[in-house]
């Protein structure tokens, strides 16, 4: 059995396991079987950190505008009766104003491009409305953590941050933090929160691994060396790394990988370095190189990194959970870090 350990979440005192169970899935893509099945498993191995937000998941559920994950985690917190065992972290600011249009038909593909043009975004009434259905569908009167799910640079941060600030003093949210945001974007909100008075972002919610954006990758959403080192100078901020395997691309032959898409903002650069510097590793420990990753993940200190586990399958969470048990060398650390 598994122990999966903890860290702070931010400075704020409270514990979160280490590594997070993403629900994205679940409900949608996953049945509900297996995703209790995951569920259960990940809280008998110590998890408690679980990631939705209330898009979950509108791409794999044609007609919906998502909600089937909080509603999945709901009816699993009621049946186990739970939900003050766990630490629920939820997002807005995704949903679409008009599904259909980015989905018109089940046998085609979801348009993401379209889909991106027409987020509901963070203003305070859509925050509100957002926060509270989010909370009817996980059958709770407070979500831990509540993440603006990507940013939205079209309404005011002051209104977005007022909001969140309100919904802390109604005990709405304990914490909240961000995602799919810009580094200026997060010194700005710092800057704002100190001059309010408001409370701070606790988590920054980004896509990242082990491989690092090439240069002029420019990423809204990938975390660069620049926000490396904003994670640095801000302790109180928790990286907490949305897909920490990169689909399990570490685990594909080089052949199958190449032209994957989510490899273009790191394609060129020291990518193939690193894929053969975990590969190494990977085989002088016969382990999967997906295991070396989580393992590295939760090996860094400056800064601390909460990867979220994402896959729907129980075989491939033992694999992965397995990461904690790995236990890397100072040599192995060393040839991944310059590799
Ligand atoms: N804030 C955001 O914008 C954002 C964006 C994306 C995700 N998230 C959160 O982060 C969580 C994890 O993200 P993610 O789903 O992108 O993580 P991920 O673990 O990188 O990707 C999961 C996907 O990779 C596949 N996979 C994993 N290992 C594999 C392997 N060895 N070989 C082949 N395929 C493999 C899984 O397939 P199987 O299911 O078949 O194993 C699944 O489809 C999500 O559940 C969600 O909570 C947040």
């Amino acid at each position: 059995m598994t122990t999966i350990p903890t860290r702070e979440l931010g400075t704020t005192g409270q514990q979160v396991s280490a590594i997070a169970l993403g629900a994205m899935p679940m409900g949608s893509l996953t049945d509900e079987k297996t995703s209790v099945a995951l569920l259960d498993r990940f809280v008998a191995d110590g998890g408690t950190f679980l990631d939705t937000a209330d898009c979950y998941a509108w791409w794999w559920a044609h007609g919906t505008n998502g909600g089937q994950s909080e509603e999945l985690l709901g009816r699993w917190m009621a049946d186990r009766r739970n939900r003050d065992d766990v630490v629920l972290a939820t997002k807005g600011s995704a949903t679409l104003r008009d599904p259909s249009r980015s989905w018109p038909a089940p046998d085609v593909e979801p348009d993401w491009t379209d889909a991106r043009t027409q987020f509901v975004g963070a203003s305070a009434p859509v925050l509100r409305r957002s926060l509270e259905a989010s909370l009817r569908r996980l059958g709770t009167d407070h979500v831990d953590l509540y993440y603006v799910h990507v940013d939205d640079e079209a309404t005011p941060l002051e209104e977005t941050l007022e909001a969140l600030a309100a919904f802390v003093e109604e005990g709405k949210i304990r914490w909240y933090g961000w995602s799919n945001v810009r580094t200026e974007r997060l010194e700005r909100i710092h800057e704002l929160c100190d001059a309010n008075g408001w409370p701070a972002p606790v988590a920054l919610q980004q896509q990242h691994s082990y491989l690092r954006p090439h240069d002029g990758a420019a990423s809204v959403s990938i975390v660069d060396e620049r926000q490396l080192a904003h994670l640095r100078a801000r302790p109180e901020l928790t990286l907490v790394a949305y897909s920490p395997v990169l689909k399990g691309l570490y685990d594909m032959a080089p052949a199958r990988r190449s032209g994957h898409w989510l490899l273009e903002p790191y394609a060129g650069g020291d990518a193939e370095r690193r894929f053969a510097a975990v590969e190494a590793v990977a085989r002088e420990l016969g382990v999967p190189p997906t295991r070396v990753v989580l393992a590295w993940l939760l090996a860094q200190q400056d800064p601390r990194v909460v990867p979220i586990l994402g896959t729907s399958r129980l075989d491939r969470y033992e694999d992965q959970v397995a990461a904690v048990g790995l236990e890397l060398s100072p040599a192995h650390l060393e040839l991944l870090t310059a590799p």
